[in-house]
């Protein structure tokens, strides 16, 4: 067995990627954790910012020195970026070998042995089937507590700035018997937690044996599997957030209450500008509909500042909306324009780079005391927690989370990894509630 070594940047999306990727190579290949033994480097990347993309070029400079020094270390690009550079990055990058786009991943062992004899080998073919459906991913890198499970593939919304559309195709959604069984299969092992991936959840449609799947019965069919088995996510469009999908994330215990929904924008002008196709008006309404029908629901967002033509008055609206949600968290990101996009065709990039910090800075401020006072509220309450791990800053206590997706923090005691226990809260910081277990 030769060794394998996979770095995975980005979101979720790409770290079951990375699993699927694991096992279709592995005939040939095994995971090894230290990439000094690695006989073939895999990077799964991201070209969501343009941050991101320097970073890996960045890496792929670094991997270079290392190729250097060892004979046959074969090294492979996979991922969004391989999608949206293609065969250039061959050219540019000469640590590379080969490149495969997101659909491309049963073609790796072809390509990883044409690359072998010398040949620059690329395939970045997009599908409007491809789903890895029958895969069945190695989970490697896992705490053997929580698990994802991709539903879908590709995005057709369109968002005005957004890459994701091109570098990973057409939306498509899995069938929802693999999914069921995949899941069963996890709960069988022992996991505790499952989160059901896509760029857009909620716009999951699978039509089977004659019956129409959408995914506020595909999330009821994974909630049913176990009572004890939690059911999170990520992450879903505010079009797509449909009455009968939050009743049933009210309904079931084992469904977290939790939900992450993208803004991107408070105001109208921008939101039309993103193609978000929503206004501000009818975002909070959905959002006051969770609050009416799941009150103890946590709600997330992203959010973009200074795209193209935001005015100050625009920022303000973002930050009014954030007010009036009350997130409990949010990823936050100065606007970067990404060829190809529509945004990039149709409107310039037109904020100054100190006003789009300005704003962001402003953004993450009022974030910080959003997040402080939704932990807040949460003193003196009981949760139950599923045990995820020992702490980083205490070896004596152990950290996990709530329904909300909040990570609480307490001493270990008598409690075991993958346990649920029942934890009162003492205090907070924004990021992280503390507790002890309750008697
Ligand atoms: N610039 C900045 N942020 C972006 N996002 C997507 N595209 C861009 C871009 N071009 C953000 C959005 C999205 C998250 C995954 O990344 O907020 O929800
Ligand atoms: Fe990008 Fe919009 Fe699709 Fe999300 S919904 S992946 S932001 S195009």
């Amino acid at each position: 067995m030769k060794n394998l070594f996979i770095e995975t940047y980005g979101c979720q999306m790409n770290v079951a990627d990375s699993e699927v990727v694991a096992s279709i190579l592995s005939a040939e290949y095994q995971i090894c954790d230290n990439i000094k033994n690695a006989d073939l480097i895999l990077l799964n990347t991201c070209s969501v910012r343009d941050h991101a993309e320097q970073r890996i070029r960045k890496r792929l400079n670094e991997l270079g020195a290392l190729k250097k020094k060892k004979a046959g270390l074969q090294i492979g690009l996979l991922g969004c970026m391989a999608e949206r550079v293609k065969e250039k990055l061959l050219h540019e990058e000469t640590a590379l070998d080969f490149i495969a786009g997101p659909d491309a991943y049963r073609s790796l062992p072809a390509l990883i042995q044409e690359s072998a004899f010398g040949k620059t080998a690329f395939n970045v073919l997009l599908s409007t089937e491809e789903t890895y459906d029958d895969i069945e991913p190695i989970r490697y890198d896992t705490n053997g507590i929580s698990a994802f499970i991709s539903i879908m593939r590709g995005c057709n919304n369109f968002c005005s700035y957004c890459v994701v559309p091109y570098t990973r195709g057409r939306e498509r959604s899995r069938s929802s018997e693999t999914i069921i069984r995949e899941a069963q299969q996890l709960i069988d092992q022992g996991y505790k937690e499952i989160t059901l991936l896509g760029q857009n959840v909620n716009s999951y449609c699978s039509n089977e044996n004659s019956e129409v799947v959408n995914f506020a019965k595909l999330l009821e069919k994974v909630a049913l599997l176990s009572p004890k088995v939690r059911v999170r996510f990520a992450t879903s469009h505010p079009k797509d957030i449909s009455d009968e999908l939050i009743e049933t994330i009210a309904k079931y215990d084992n469904c977290c209450k939790y939900i992450h929904l993208p803004v991107q924008a408070g105001s109208n002008v921008m939101l039309k500008r993103m193609n978000r196709v929503y206004t501000r008006e009818y975002y909070l309404e959905r959002i006051a509909t969770i609050k009416r029908l799941i009150p103890d629901c946590a709600i997330a967002t992203d959010i973009i500042a200074g795209f193209s033509g935001e005015t100050e008055e625009d920022h303000q609206a973002t930050l009014s909306l954030m007010k009036e949600v009350g997130y409990c968290a949010a990823y936050m990101f100065k606007y970067s324009e990404r060829d190809c996009t529509m945004a990039a065709k149709r409107f310039p990039d037109d904020i100054p780079d100190e006003v789009k910090g300005r704003r962001l800075e402003e953004i993450i401020a009022l974030q910080q005391d959003l997040s402080l006072a939704h932990n807040q509220k949460d003193i003196g309450k009981t949760f139950e927690v599923l045990v995820e791990g020992a702490s980083k800053r205490d070896a004596n206590e152990y950290f996990g989370r709530n329904s909300q997706n909040k990570v609480i923090i307490f001493p270990k005691e008598n409690a075991k990894i993958g346990d649920y226990v029942m934890v009162t809260v003492q205090s907070c910081s924004p990021a992280t509630l503390k507790g002890v277990l309750a008697k």
